[in-house]
């Protein structure tokens, strides 16, 4: 029968069979795939597994540290950060095209995920060790929609989890390749990772960046950063979360609208609230968002956020809109 306990003794065992002596090397995104994948590989082979996260400073409020701090505390996983803020928005400076900051952030994503985890390797060498193997977040749909082949890889798919160069040749752990997100999910509390990591939404991996229309600079994240936080806070307070898909909240930084705060003319910002619905992200249904819920999330954002002073709300479906502004 299927149980979540049986299903992490049996990835466990796998994962220690396969895995042996070796190595073992795990991007973490933040988001929930590659997080359970490590935590399953930590609970089998535990010292053997090092975890890199590199911070591009495009991620919401909060998520770092809950990579930094609660995932570490909830398994005991080593984890090596990369602190690239700087070089991503050094990268993105002056670019304002969807698809050319698309590019940037995957590149740049890549690039310093190779040099982390050649790092890894050279440092396991210095101890007369190899790493031996890749963990990915790999889920069934995903093998479904590939074809079904694994073995060794370079990873050029999904820069969520990095690419790799082609003289770093991994072998491939992928110990959810059975399994559906809800199933995941379950592994993951199973596991005892945090609820905000088990349940967290879909978050594109160039993250704010493709959420400020036009371009990224560390204050429009802050802000944006800001406005997103209040807009999550209150739909998990209204305990929205698992019927809404995701809400991605849009910066539309090159707009300006007059507004009035006090007892003063404001000139500020437009933010965009995007709540959908859906099954696969395929396609979408803007989200009926109770009123009242939106009018705290309005009321809270032009509140405490400076050079907001206007909330408007995304009414499109998937298609004609994409659920991403970018
Ligand atoms: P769109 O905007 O295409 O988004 O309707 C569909 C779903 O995919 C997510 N998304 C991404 N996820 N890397 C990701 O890992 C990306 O580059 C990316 N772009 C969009 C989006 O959040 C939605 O869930």
């Amino acid at each position: 029968t299927w149980t979540t306990h049986n299903v992490v003794e049996e990835q466990t065992a796998a994962i220690r069979e396969q895995v042996g002596t070796k190595r073992v090397i795990c991007g973490l995104s933040g988001g929930v795939d590659s997080a359970v994948a490590a935590a399953l590989v930590q609970k089998a082979v535990g010292s053997q597994l090092t975890c890199v996260f590199v911070d591009h400073g495009l991620l919401r409020k909060g998520e770092a540290e809950q990579v930094e701090k609660d995932f570490v505390a909830a398994t005991g996983v080593q984890l090596k950060v990369v602190d690239a803020q700087e070089r991503f928005l050094a990268a993105l400076a002056g670019k304002t095209d969807p698809e050319e900051k698309r590019k940037i952030i995957g590149r740049e994503f890549i690039r310093v995920f190779e040099q982390a985890a050649s790092e890894v390797v050279a440092d396991a060498g210095a101890h007369g060790e190899q790493v031996e193997f890749l963990v990915q977040g790999t889920l069934y749909p995903d093998v479904v929609e590939s074809g079904g082949g694994t073995g060794t890889a370079n990873i050029k798919s999904h820069h969520n989890v990095g690419g790799l160069p082609e003289d770093l040749q991994f072998r491939l752990v992928e110990p959810l390749r059975k399994l559906f997100k809800d199933e995941v999910r379950k592994v993951g509390e199973e596991l005892g990772l945090p609820s905000e990591i088990v349940w967290r939404q879909p978050f594109p991996g160039p993250g704010l960046g493709i959420r400020i229309i036009g371009e990224v600079t560390r204050d429009r994240l802050d802000l944006l950063r800001d406005a997103d936080a209040i807009a999550r806070e209150e739909l998990t307070a209204a305990g929205l979360d698992r019927e809404i898909w995701q809400c991605p909240v849009v910066l539309l930084a090159d707009v300006r609208s007059v507004g009035v705060q006090g007892d003063g003319r404001t000139y500020g910002h437009p933010v965009v609230l995007r709540p959908v619905s859906s099954e696969d992200a395929m396609t979408a249904d803007w989200s009926r968002l109770p009123y009242e819920v939106l009018e705290r999330i309005s009321t809270r954002i032009t509140n405490e956020v400076a050079e907001v002073n206007r909330v408007v709300l995304d009414v499109t479906s998937k298609p004609p809109g994409t659920i991403e502004w970018e």
